[in-house]
């Protein structure tokens, strides 16, 4: 490689503008705790699904699943071209696995919230049982967070159970995870459900409806 590639290199890398990530299944508490992180953080917070409303970055809308369906390549240059003016590093939360072009992810912290909790949440949301059972399923068996390490490495992606945490107490937590290299919590539902024997009923209804 000639000198001129790696002084290009160097300056493309240097650029990079930095975000992190709240990530997690919906009803986990991405923006409640998000939006607070960022406070604590004094930087903006960025909701995704208000990002793709405002900017009308949805190519439809699916009304049995009530969700906007959007195009990830326009979501990531709309997005990259917002970060890339932010002085701080914003905190983006985000239920989508996706890297914003020209940013670099600092740290992802995949917010984590018991599948029976999350049931009653989200049915309290009047969300149709499909997209509860979804949901509940993709919490069950750690889908975001393998998503996340799959995506991005692995080494940047944290964990954190906020079941039993106040929302203060989450984003404090959560700040903390993301300004370090913890890991963060070990999370592992089916062998908490299966010693409480709640795991059997968890199944069935999750087998009516998918
Ligand atoms: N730590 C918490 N303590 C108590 N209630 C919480 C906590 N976190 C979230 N909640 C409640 O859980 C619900 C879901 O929170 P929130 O809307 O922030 O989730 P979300 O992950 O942003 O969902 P979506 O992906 O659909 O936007 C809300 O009703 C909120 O009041
Ligand atoms: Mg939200």
């Amino acid at each position: 490689m000639g000198t001129e590639c790696l002084l290009s290199l160097n300056y493309y890398m240097e650029t990079l503008a930095d975000l992190y990530l709240i990530a997690g299944v919906p009803g986990v508490g991405k923006t409640m705790i998000g939006s607070l992180v960022a406070k604590m953080m004094r930087t903006r917070f960025i909701d995704l699904p208000d990002f793709v409303k405002s900017e009308r970055l949805y190519t439809a809308y699916d009304k049995s699943s009530k969700s906007y369906i959007v195009d990830v390549r326009t979501l990531s240059a709309a997005l990259g071209s917002v970060i890339e003016e932010e002085i701080r590093p914003p905190i983006v939360a985000t239920h989508i696995a996706f890297k914003p072009r020209g940013c670099r992810v600092l740290k992802v912290v995949v917010l984590r919230k018991n599948p029976l909790r999350l049931l009653a949440t989200l049915r309290s949301r009047g969300y149709p049982a499909q997209k509860v059972a979804a949901n509940v399923a993709a919490e069950l068996m750690d889908e975001q967070y393998v998503e996340f390490t799959h995506k991005f490495d692995g080494s940047r992606v944290a964990q954190l159970d906020v079941t039993h945490l106040g929302r203060y107490e989450a984003a404090k937590k959560a700040v903390k995870l993301l300004s370090s290299e913890s890991s963060g919590d070990t999370v592992d539902w089916v062998s908490l459900l299966e010693r409480g024997s709640k795991l059997n009923k968890l199944l069935l209804f999750l087998s009516k409806y998918s």
